[in-house]
């Protein structure tokens, strides 16, 4: 089979020389954005900050001017065109911190510093991160012009909820720079796969011998929730069925949590069923299952002879089925055997595997990080170590190729 490596896919690092336009209000969050230029930075945008005059009440402009390695923008007459020329390159805007004020300028169109003429003349993606006292979040008037600013088509992060700068509790916190990094990438992404209907299954499954104890593995849900986030941003419809796992469940995707082998089959079975186009099978599903489990709490006792039976295969009860998707497994092996990752893909008749060296640094379980080798029956794609959300980009990047 020929080799390839995934540097030639287009998808991956999807911020990668893509210009962010990050408008910063006066609000005590002001600082957080810091990192959140850093974070973009760190993918490979180009970041240009403006700044209002209160913001920099709260952060100072050389922090922002150290985090993005570019000037940092604030008067309308530093610089008489700055609020053409700097939307005219951007590819997105985001507003983080967003105070009620800069909400309610965007809202009304006033125009009265850089970052208000810089939002009138941008012409891409926006998206704002509110930030305030929880009273004033839920002032009528400030929903009226978040509502506005919803149908002009303007994307909202946040607020979340709980301690406010204030002292106070409630919603008005702004959003944290993870998710705004994340909202960055849905907006910018391309929705090649719009019209998708994607069934993902994440995490590990549990097996009980009693009400108490149960055979798993080590699965953390990070490569398959990487999965779903990335299908949700390039435009499929998404059903996420995870086992038990530490993650927040992604915005804007169907979410159905299982526990045992026996609950996802019955899961996947049933999404299937509704039309799915894509199975993606990333869940290390448990292979065996105690024949007995007991409804008591076992003793102690002396010692323990479990009996053992393999559970039923998931992928091959779809893949059998008359009207089956497209189904991408994965295969988590211990040690360089592609090979056996891609007999595996011919037994259970799917149409794409992932292999997967759990052994390798970097790779496999609870990790941010992944290196796969993405096989089908018309060659092998080797991904080198990345991101787990560019592991995913790669793998429906090559399945878009495989349907053209
Ligand atoms: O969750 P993370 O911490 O991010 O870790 C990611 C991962 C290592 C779990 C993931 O990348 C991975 O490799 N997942 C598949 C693990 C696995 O179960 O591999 P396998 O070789 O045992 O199974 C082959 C395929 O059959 C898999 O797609 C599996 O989902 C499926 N299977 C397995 C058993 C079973 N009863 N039914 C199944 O459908």
């Amino acid at each position: 089979m020929p080799k390839r490596r995934a540097k030639n896919l287009k998808n991956l690092k999807r911020l990668k020389n893509r210009c962010i336009l990050l408008g910063v209000s006066g609000g005590v969050a002001a600082y957080k954005s810091v990192e959140l230029a850093r974070r973009l930075t760190d993918e490979e945008a180009s970041v240009f900050v403006v700044m209002t005059e209160a913001a920099k009440q709260f952060a100072t402009p050389l922090s922002f001017e150290t985090a993005s390695h570019n000037r940092v923008y604030s008067s309308l007459f530093d610089e008489p065109m700055a609020h053409i020329s700097l939307p005219a390159k951007a590819d997105c805007m985001v507003v983080a911190p967003a105070t009620a004020n800069t909400i309610a300028k965007f809202a009304h169109g006033l125009a009265d510093d850089l970052l208000s003429t810089c939002f009138l003349s941008f012409r891409g993606n926006v998206i704002v991160a509110p930030s305030m006292n929880w009273k004033m979040y839920d002032n009528p008037v400030v929903r009226r012009n978040l509502d506005a600013l919803a149908s002009a088509g303007v994307a909202q992060v946040g607020p979340g909820s709980g301690a406010l700068a204030c002292g106070e509790e409630g919603v008005g916190r702004m959003a944290e720079p993870a998710e705004i990094v994340e909202a960055v990438r849905a907006a910018l992404s391309e929705k090649n796969l719009s019209g998708e209907r994607v069934v993902i299954t994440a995490g590990p499954t549990r097996e009980y011998l009693d009400p108490v104890r149960f055979i798993s593995n080590r699965s953390s849900g990070k490569m398959g929730y990487a999965l779903a986030r990335t299908a949700r941003d390039r435009g499929a419809e998404v059903t996420l069925i995870s086992g038990p796992s530490f993650l927040g469940k992604p915005a804007g995707v169907a979410y159905i949590g299982v526990e045992t082998t026996s609950e996802m089959l019955g899961a996947v079975t049933e999404a299937v069923a509704k039309g799915a186009t894509v199975l993606v099978m990333a869940a290390a599903v448990a292979d065996f299952s105690p024949v007995r489990e007991s409804r008591l709490k076992i003793e102690k006792g002396r010692g323990l002879t479990l009996k053992l039976s393999p559970t039923k295969d998931i992928v091959t009860s779809v893949s059998s089925s008359r009207k089956r998707p497209f189904i991408i497994g994965f295969a988590a092996e211990t040690g360089s055997r592609a090979d056996r990752a891609a007999k595996k893909m011919k037994e259970k008749k799917m149409d794409m595997i992932v292999f997967n060296d759990v052994t390798e640094p970097g790779a496999g379980f609870d990790v941010d990080t992944n290196k796969v080798e993405i096989i089908d029956r018309r060659g092998r794609i080797h991904t080198g170590l990345m991101s787990k959300d560019d592991v995913a980009d790669a793998i429906f990047d090559r399945f878009l190729e495989i349907k053209a």
